[in-house]
């Protein structure tokens, strides 16, 4: 691809980003274009002075104190100028960065499977800076030198003809050089932009894994990773100094050439009489100003390199793909009857579309298929099942079976690629992607908090605009709390509901997390509630009461509950087993173990494992004497704790 055409593409999208702003821009160049035009003000003055020197008039006394007005109205406009420039500059920035965030949030969830979180981390935060010296210090540069080398190249024609075309020779030479520098630089930005995301992922994962670098002695291998990119970054720092450093001085010796050149011809002019003193002096000042504004022109290259660089990074965000979301039907928004919040549309947003009935939570896969992409195997092949509304089915199996997979297709976190997952009879690539995932609350398997108070990560999204609201909404956070059987160490913390939690609930022990994260599903009061090894982290006793304190909510609403634990599922209305992608059994608990098939399997190694340990599974499972019980009655295990 040419680079010229693409540079001027990526800074004519640039531009599209400065056009709000074209006044504030108009008003700096304008004062821009003023400041530099007046450079052949000063050789002139000189050159006056000059003249003057030997019989001074009135207007020779005056010239200092016009030099002193001229560089008073300089030193305004260059004022307003930079003053201006900073401020578009600044806006644009937080407007690229804020469109890049939103992006991000719009993104689908296979470009976090792709791509590494450093990239994205220091693009929108760095990256986005880099661009703005593309659009600013550049652009004030080429606008202010160009007319700058304007003027007093136009002066210097009008002082003498002839030692300006020997001055200009010199020019397009320089050119040529900058050109050779130009590609390296741009090479060794893209390196190290590279490199720079390569620190910020290393720094990142080294900070969420503290505790594993220390315990398996990790340091000194994230140390050398940690310098492999280091050292790269100083390496392409250095490529692009020393292509930098290079282009001024080869700039002054060519200058330099051009200067002894001028000399000897004005000398020769001199000689024959078409050249004075004063025109002479006059003409070397106006050159040697000639140079300061050529060597910048020259230098811009390297900012300018870095700016474009960084603006393909930006724009490779903002190009992304957005989540598909071409669905039209809309149910009617359970959170509706909730405080405030987002949860409440648009009024607007609501009569776009055909309004629904509110979802009744029949879920229906039929003949679903799913392979990750670069995957060399289905994660899911062929499923088929279907959940009546306030059902609860289970999904058991072992582990990489393509539990989570399953549930991850029904918000459409992923799109099934063959066969297809209806919602009360309506596909849900048909569902508008939030009115869908308004239906649903999930607990992830790796709970995430945000660092808030407890409230408000129980009501994460809703807020309460005045007084009554704030009590209504209070209420509804300790009743999801209790039903989450968090609401007795929620007190216990220093500032109750208050406190604040750290960065994903360091503060909080990993079940007290885990309890938060049910709470929240809980508190979201959606038609569809997936919990995915939700209760892994509790032990027995605060599961067997997390497991009660759903279990009366759960014929309210749809369930999916994965859990390796069985003795929490055995409650479930009817368990799903997939092993290796496929739905390999359903039925109950009771029917399951009669198959004897892989969930009777699976049971029995759960069982026997558990048999010799009493302190987490017993207050669940019944502990066999023997280890030969192979049936045990879902109603005997209750009743048994
Ligand atoms: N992002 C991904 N890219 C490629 N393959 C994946 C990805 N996520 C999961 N897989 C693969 O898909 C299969 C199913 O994974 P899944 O997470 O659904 O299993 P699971 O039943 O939830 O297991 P577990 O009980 O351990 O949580 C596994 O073989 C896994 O390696
Ligand atoms: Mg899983």
């Amino acid at each position: 691809m040419s680079s010229f055409r693409e540079s001027k593409i990526l800074y004519r999208r640039l531009l599209g980003f400065v056009r709000p702003y074209w006044r504030i821009f108009a008003l700096s160049i304008v004062c821009m274009v003023a400041s530099a035009a007046t450079e052949p003000a000063f050789p002139e003055l000189l050159a006056r002075l000059l003249s003057g020197f030997s019989q001074p008039t009135t207007t020779t006394y005056f010239i200092p104190l016009i030099i002193i007005g001229l560089f008073l109205l300089r030193g305004i406009l260059s004022f307003v100028q930079d003053y201006a420039f900073s401020w578009v500059s600044n806006k644009v920035v937080t407007d690229v960065r804020q469109r890049m965030y939103d992006k991000v949030l719009q993104l689908p969830m296979q470009y976090l499977v792709n791509t590494n979180t450093g990239v994205v981390i220091s693009r929108v935060c760095f990256e986005v800076a880099g661009v703005a010296a593309a659009a600013t210090s550049v652009l004030t540069t080429l606008v202010s030198d160009s007319v700058r080398v304007l003027a007093l190249t136009g002066y210097l024609l009008y002082l003498n003809w002839q030692l300006t075309v020997i001055t200009l020779i010199t020019i397009p030479l320089t050119a040529l050089i900058v050109k050779q520098f130009s590609k390296r630089l741009r090479q060794a930005s893209r390196g190290s932009q590279v490199a720079a995301q390569g620190l910020t992922q290393v720094l990142n994962e080294t900070l969420d894994n503290f505790r594993i670098i220390k315990v398996f002695g990790g340091q000194a291998r994230e140390s050398q990773r940690f310098f492999g990119f280091n050292d790269k970054l100083r390496r392409m720092n250095m490529k692009q100094a020393a292509a930098a450093a290079a282009s001024g001085p080869i700039v002054h010796v060519i200058a330099a050439f051009g200067i002894t050149l001028v000399i000897y011809f004005a000398l020769f002019q001199g000689k024959q009489g078409g050249l004075t003193a004063e025109q002479f002096v006059a003409f070397m000042t106006a050159m040697m100003a000639l140079i300061a504004p050529l060597k910048r022109l020259a230098d811009i290259n390297a900012p300018l390199q870095r700016g474009l660089a960084a603006a393909e990074a930006v724009f490779a965000v903002l190009d992304e793909a957005e989540e598909e979301n071409r669905g039209a039907y809309r149910f009617a928004n359970p959170q509706q009857s909730l405080l405030t919040g987002p949860a409440q549309a648009t009024t607007e947003q609501v009569q776009l579309v055909p309004a629904l009935p509110k979802v009744r939570g029949e879920i229906a896969l039929s003949a679903v298929s799913y392979q990750y992409p670069g995957a060399n195997r289905l994660a899911l092949d062929q499923v088929s099942l279907t959940i009546q509304p306030g059902e609860t089915v289970a999904l058991v199996g072992p582990s990489g079976g393509g539990k989570t997979t399953l549930i991850n297709l029904i918000p459409r976190f992923f799109n099934v690629q063959e066969g297809v997952i209806l919602i009360d009879g309506i596909d849900v690539r048909e569902i508008e992607l939030n009115s869908l995932r308004q239906q649903i609350a999930i607990v992830s398997q790796d709970v995430t908090l945000f660092n808030d108070s407890v409230a408000g990560n129980i009501a994460y999204t809703v807020t309460a605009d005045h007084p009554d609201a704030a009590a209504q909404l209070r209420e509804r956070v300790i009743a999801a709390a209790k039903a989450a059987n968090a609401h007795a160490f929620i007190m216990a913390l220093p500032d109750g509901y208050e406190t604040l939690i750290g960065e994903n609930g360091v503060k909080l022990s990993g079940g007290q997390r885990q309890r938060l994260a049910i709470a929240r599903a809980v508190f979201k009061q959606a038609p569809i509630l997936i919990l995915d090894e939700a209760t892994s982290a509790l032990d027995s006793e605060s599961e067997r009461v997390v497991q009660e304190a759903l279990d009366g909510l759960l014929h309210q609403q749809t369930t999916l509950v994965i859990a390796h634990r069985l003795s929490t599922i055995e409650q479930a209305d009817r368990i799903a087993v997939l092993e290796g992608g496929k739905l390999v059994e359903l039925g109950n608990h009771a029917s399951l173990l009669a198959q004897e098939g892989v969930y009777a399997h699976l049971y029995h190694i759960q069982y026997n494992r558990s048999a010799p340990s009493s302190t987490t599974s017993a207050a669940s499972v019944p502990v066999p004497d023997d280890g030969a019980i192979a049936v045990a009655p879902t109603t005997s295990t209750r009743e048994d704790v």
